[in-house]
């Protein structure tokens, strides 16, 4: 199949992208660089060892994205393009809204135009909100979000729903994901967050490279294992995967599917610290600090509905994370810039 991936040169995007060209698929990608670098394509094309078709468009530009889809016969899109930011998202809302909301309802106009009736959806485990008891199931109530980028990815699995309802050949796959975090084996590809980074993964791994001094630990007096936030971390490679399952999936069913991609298992700030620097033997210096504003204790997911119905479960382990994170980082100190 030719698959369009819009935001397909971000953090999630490309790697995504190398899995459906592994999978034996054409790509073509949308990208306006607002959250990645020119040089992934290149790191792309040298890992898949071909030229990969590109347009520097934003989504929301109709007349641009319908001349993609004129050049190229897009039999299925998926859809990462968007503004991604937490924080940045209470800051400015009506940004927030208007591009990842404006983005999407462009891309349904032209896929019903051009007949294109197959969409893997970019969501997030954020969609839960903060009243599910864990681990999260995609039958649990959503909403009672704690930012408006949450609200936007839950937003668009509402407007994906409407759409399904009324168009029987459309099937759309609503991927909540819930802490992609690693790269790819080569080295080539990783995570490049813009300036000093928000999450734990990228933020360790710039502490051991030397660019940041500390990791500082968001509270440790959480009903948790040992006090420190857990989550359920998943390798980027294996989300990617779950993204060639889906579109499997998509081919053979109709009508708006949410599935958790994660692995199960919750992981505590402290036990990611410890297994990083095991498998890297390096040294992670850290200090307990308070709380972060907005942060759940825990969550992780129940992964058994991907289990059966997308036949997808992750095979990398912890280690496999931090070793593939700290590889990318080593070979690229400073990310893409
Ligand atoms: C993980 C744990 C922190 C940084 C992410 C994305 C969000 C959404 C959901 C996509 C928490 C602790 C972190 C640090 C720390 N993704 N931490 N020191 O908060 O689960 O949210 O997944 O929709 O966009 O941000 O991930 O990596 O920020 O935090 O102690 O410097 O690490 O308190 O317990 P989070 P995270």
């Amino acid at each position: 199949m030719n698959i369009l991936l819009t935001g397909g040169a971000g953090y999630i995007g490309s790697h995504t992208t190398i899995e459906f060209i592994e999978a034996g698929h054409g790509v073509v990608i949308v990208d306006n660089f607002a959250n990645s670098n020119p040089l992934v394509l290149k790191r792309i094309e040298e890992i898949c060892r071909q030229k990969i078709p590109f347009y520097n468009i934003n989504v929301a530009d109709v007349v641009k994205l319908d001349e993609v889809f004129y050049k190229h016969k897009i039999d299925a899109v998926i859809h990462f393009a968007g503004l991604k930011a937490v924080g940045e998202s209470v800051k400015i809302p009506v940004k927030y809204y208007r591009n990842n909301i404006d983005s999407t309802l462009a891309l349904l106009e032209i896929m019903e135009k051009h007949n294109v009736n197959k969409l893997i959806f970019s969501s997030s485990a954020t969609v839960y909100g903060e009243i599910n008891n864990i681990p999260y199931i995609e039958t649990m109530p959503t909403g009672h979000c704690s930012n408006p980028y949450a609200w936007t990815k839950l937003f668009i699995e509402q407007i994906l729903k409407d759409v399904a309802a009324v168009n029987q050949d459309f099937s759309v796959v609503l991927l909540r994901y819930f802490n992609p975090v690693g790269a790819h084996p080569s080295g080539k590809t990783g995570e490049n967050p813009n300036g000093i980074p928000n999450n734990l993964f990228p933020y360790i791994s710039q502490v051991a490279v030397g660019k940041l001094v500390e990791l500082k630990i968001f509270g440790n007096d959480y009903p948790t294992k040992d006090g420190t936030g857990v989550r359920d971390y998943i390798h980027v490679t294996d989300l990617a995967k779950g993204h060639v399952a889906a579109l499997e999936y998509a081919k053979r069913h109709k009508g708006a599917e949410a599935i958790n991609l994660g692995t199960g298992i919750g992981c505590s700030v402290l036990e990611i610290v410890k297994t990083f620097e095991k498998a890297n033997k390096i040294k992670i210096p850290y200090q307990i600090v308070g709380r972060r504003a907005g942060d759940l204790a825990e969550y992780y997911a129940d992964v058994s509905k991907a289990a059966l119905l997308l036949k997808w479960k992750t095979q990398k382990t912890l280690e496999d994370m931090c070793r593939d994170t700290w590889r990318w980082q080593m070979q690229n100190p400073n990310g893409y810039n």
